[in-house]
């Protein structure tokens, strides 16, 4: 049985709307997905039926909200295979995943300390890593990628050393779309005892993600790249090192006993989530972690690698049309540039076709830098888009060069 994209889009409420009189065709899931139903629904009842805070109260409600919530959390462990359900912390978001850990490493770095960062790293995964630098006097290597967008393996292993305490690696370029062998990186970085931080934020509704199988130490991720809701995120840690790790914020939750004398911390994963957290999105993203299931992540893959390759084959048919990371291992990114026009222009015109794609730097600068170009267009694919939405896309692009040029 083929893969029933039709059923699938009969989810997405969105996906029925028009935008200046045409059809939405929706190409910015590397910015945020589309929400189903399922995860819409899930939010309508959790603030219709069991508002409550969480981990607070005796009375029913709020022991139903605690429920779901963590509920929530043995889904995003199962799914991503955590061997620890206190290995998952929800936060904000990806950003605010990397700079708990980013934060702690305040604590951990010594001058002279090395971290080394991809050079295709989304901003989130660059600043913090240099704001705590700064303050500890450990230094910021770069990894470099070559023309295809892709890492430069073999100048890992000049860049490693005894220095080195932690690699911090896209497990997917949002720009590019380019996957890297992380495993690889790991393997490497362990066999001198440094530890990885992967962001994950472009790859987990991609790609399956096993986090036992991996290895990695750190791992984080966003919901609204994965149909849940916005606001709320995952950041996983091996469990020794989460232990070791200095809380981020202090506040409610997140003690054991305070004292003006001293405080005393939770245990995982509440040492890392003070305050009244996002409850209804925790709730909406145990909920799209199942829609995702119901679907296969084996089966979003395959199916967009196939919209991939349609996808590049036939934008490269356009004359002067230039993709950035045209490689093989890759997720459903096509970012381009057409020759003479700005991308800014490109992706202003697709607008006023109900075409939505992103341009610019994509928070994504060196690599902008790397290749001399002010940005690119990018077209990001998900599991609900068709092949006849890429022929819409490519006639788009080529009307856009016939009245650009
Ligand atoms: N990180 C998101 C993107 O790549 C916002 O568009």
């Amino acid at each position: 049985m083929g893969f029933a994209v039709e059923k699938i889009r009969a989810d997405f409420p969105i996906l029925q709307r028009q935008v200046h009189n045409k059809p939405l065709i929706y190409f910015d899931n590397a910015a945020t997905s589309q929400k189903p139903k399922a995860v819409i629904d899930a939010l309508v009842h959790y603030y219709s039926f069991q508002n409550a805070n969480i981990h607070r109260g005796v009375h029913a409600l709020s022991q139903e909200a605690t429920d779901a919530y963590e509920q929530a959390r043995d889904q995003l462990q199962h799914f991503f295979n955590a061997r620890h359900r206190q290995e998952i912390i929800f936060t904000a978001g990806t950003t605010h995943s990397i700079n708990i850990v980013a934060h702690g490493y305040r604590s951990i770095l010594k001058p002279g300390d090395e971290i080394i960062v991809g050079q295709a790293e989304h901003h989130s995964n660059i600043v913090p890593w240099q704001m705590a630098c700064d303050l500890t006097g450990a230094v910021l290597k770069v990894l470099p990628i070559d023309n295809n967008g892709q890492l430069k393996l073999q100048a890992l292993n000049e860049l490693l050393g005894v220095k080195t305490k932690l690699i911090v690696v896209n497990h997917v370029s949002n720009a590019l779309g380019t996957i890297n062998p992380i495993e690889e990186i790991i393997e490497k970085a362990h066999s001198i005892g440094a530890k990885v931080l992967v962001d994950g934020a472009q790859a987990s509704s991609h790609i399956k993600v096993d986090l036992q199988k991996l290895n990695v130490d750190y791992y984080t991720t966003s919901a609204h790249k994965m149909c849940g809701p916005t606001g709320v995120g995952m950041l996983y840690g091996k469990k020794a090192l989460l232990e070791a790790l200095p809380p981020y914020q202090g506040g409610g939750e997140m003690i054991k006993e305070v004292y003006f004398e001293g405080t005393t911390y939770a245990g995982l994963p509440h040492k890392f989530e003070a305050g009244t957290p996002n409850i209804a999105g925790g709730i909406g993203f145990g909920a799209a972690i199942l829609y995702l299931n119901s679907i296969g992540l084996e089966e979003i893959a395959a199916y967009e690698h196939d919209l991939l390759v349609y996808a590049t084959d036939e934008l490269k048919q356009i004359q002067g049309l230039k993709i950035y990371g045209d490689v093989v291992e890759k997720t459903a990114v096509v970012s381009f540039n057409i020759e003479g026009i700005h991308p800014y222009d490109v992706g202003t015109l697709l607008d006023q076709m109900g075409i939505a794609v992103r341009t610019g730097q994509h928070c994504a600068q060196p690599v902008m830098d790397f290749y001399g170009i002010p940005g690119t267009v990018r077209a990001s694919l998900a599991f609900y888009n068709t092949k006849e939405e890429i022929d819409i896309l490519v006639k788009g692009v080529q009307r856009a060069v016939n009245m650009l040029l």
